[in-house]
């Protein structure tokens, strides 16, 4: 007979006792708790039913719109979902020999010849697990050509002041020194300021495009042979590729090394830090520089491959697989032309919502439409009190999520929003209703919004505290 589950949890306990696993052998004592917790001691129901009221205060895509630019926030398909939760892919371990996990390894080896197509790169690696990531392998692969080349002082790498903060934190992880140049009036690259900065030490150009601003770069070619012209590299950080998606792409723009944001650009519920994926994308002659293991298929058989030039591994077995999964089924699903009607798509909807939201915010580019995303400025409600942080949390109340705001910060109270494909007309409606009745508020009461949210559990946090602190607090 099986013995009652307390005994066996006492048994378990017992073990975690004896065991000689102790803390402070794996971790910097520093960041180890010194003062024991008083945690309370709570019933199986009851934390299953504290876990399920608060997983009820969650907001996802599948409650509403989420117009939070440059994340990407579309709907993700519940058929991918299943298909990767399958247990013909969830039994697979990753220690298990080449010949015995070869439907993987043929799902792995298409998706990046996929990526490989849809971006106009020669070679793709799954390996980097995010977009950051991406970056950091992509600066690698970098560095490592232009050492190859005895040109190893190239170390100043030129991000635009609209970049994601992740670019120069990327440069810095990889050993580079960032130089930042300014976009002018119109929302593009500065080309003057470009050729003032550019020298025999700069190792690449990091460029998103469309850019944060939602813009795509009108003098990308121009910008891709003074790069070159100068023996330096051009990197794509491919966040915003949702809209160029079966219209354009980065390999054809001059683009030498990329990376993608499978999370965003091929549907995968993300946010709070995971679960990502963020494959690189190389030309033809930075191939034997990708991470390894890279998959080769040989007389109908899958095998991994090292090149002895390799930058080497960058992550523990070869990729986040179901992530790489739902991307899979996701361009099989929507094939060459549905991947077309998505960009498309999207640059309808976030033209649709700008026009619409021009009579409630400052847009500060004039007639100038945008891609997928597009960035207004909450100045005009600066005399009654009112910032764009005020709005976001008024949001809230209404039950939507609040646009990405603050950046880019070259837009002075940025209001970001990217209402994708995946939202009807009725939804992106519904997003203006609110912000007009918000508009109406700052007119009429603005203490509500100055004050909001009002029906939640918590009120306004400490941003920067709520996520630092290290303090428990249980109430
Ligand atoms: C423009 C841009 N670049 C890079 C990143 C970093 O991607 P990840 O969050 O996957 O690391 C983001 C993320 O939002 C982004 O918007």
């Amino acid at each position: 007979m099986p013995k009652p589950i307390y005994e066996q949890r006492s048994k378990q306990t017992e073990y975690i006792k004896d065991c000689s696993f102790k803390p402070e052998n794996f971790i910097n004592p520093d960041f180890l708790e010194k003062s024991e917790k008083n945690l309370p001691h709570i019933g199986e129901v009851d934390i299953a039913r504290h876990f399920t009221e608060l997983s009820k205060e969650i907001y996802g895509v599948d409650d509403g719109i989420y117009p939070l630019g440059s994340c990407t926030m579309k709907y993700n398909p519940k058929i991918t979902e299943k298909i990767a939760a399958s247990a013909n892919f969830t039994e697979t371990h990753p220690y298990l020999d080449v010949k015995d996990m070869q439907a993987s390894l043929r799902v792995m080896y298409e998706t990046e010849k996929m990526l490989a197509e849809i971006s106009g790169m020669a070679g793709v690696t799954l390996s980097p697990c995010a977009g950051a990531h991406g970056e950091y392998t992509g600066l690698l692969i970098i560095n490592k050509y232009h050492q190859m080349k005895g040109e190893g002082n190239r170390k100043k790498v030129i991000i635009p002041d609209t970049a994601h903060g992740t670019n120069p934190a990327s440069c810095s992880c990889a050993g580079m020194q960032t130089i930042q140049i300014k976009t002018d009036e119109f929302g593009n690259i500065d080309l003057v300021e470009l050729e003032k900065n550019i020298d025999d030490e700069t190792a690449a150009f990091m460029l998103t495009n469309p850019s944060t601003l939602g813009f795509f770069e009108e003098n990308i070619l121009e910008i891709a042979k003074i790069v070159h012209s100068k023996g330096a590299l051009l990197y794509y950080d491919g966040a915003n590729l949702n809209p160029l998606l079966g219209i354009s792409r980065p390999g054809d723009m001059g683009f030498d090394v990329m990376h993608f944001n499978l999370h965003k650009t091929f549907a995968t519920p993300h946010g709070g830090g995971g679960p990502g994926s963020g494959p690189v994308g190389v030309k033809e002659f930075l191939k034997d520089f990708l991470p390894y293991p890279l998959i080769e298929k040989v007389d109908g058989k899958y095998l991994l491959k090292e090149y002895p030039n390799s930058v080497g591994r960058v992550r523990s077995f070869y990729a986040n697989f179901p992530v790489i999964l739902k991307t899979y089924f996701y361009i099989l699903m929507l094939g060459r032309d549905g991947l077309k009607k998505i960009g498309e798509t999207s640059i309808w909807n976030a033209n649709y919502l700008l026009d619409k939201v021009k009579n409630i915010f400052e847009y500060p580019f004039g007639d100038k439409s945008c891609l997928h995303e597009f960035v207004v400025t909450a100045r005009n409600f600066k005399n009654k009190g009112i910032r764009a942080l005020d709005i976001a949390k008024r949001m809230i109340d209404y039950g939507i999520h609040p646009p990405t705001i603050y950046f880019p910060l070259i837009v002075e109270e940025a209001m970001m929003f990217e209402p994708t494909e995946t939202e009807s007309k009725e939804s992106i409606g519904h997003l203006v209703d609110v912000l007009e009745k918000i508009k109406a508020e700052i007119e009429n009461n603005p203490e509500i919004v100055k004050s909001a949210p009002q029906d939640r559990k918590v009120g306004r946090l400490d941003e920067l505290k709520a996520i630092k602190s290290k303090e428990f607090i249980w109430s």
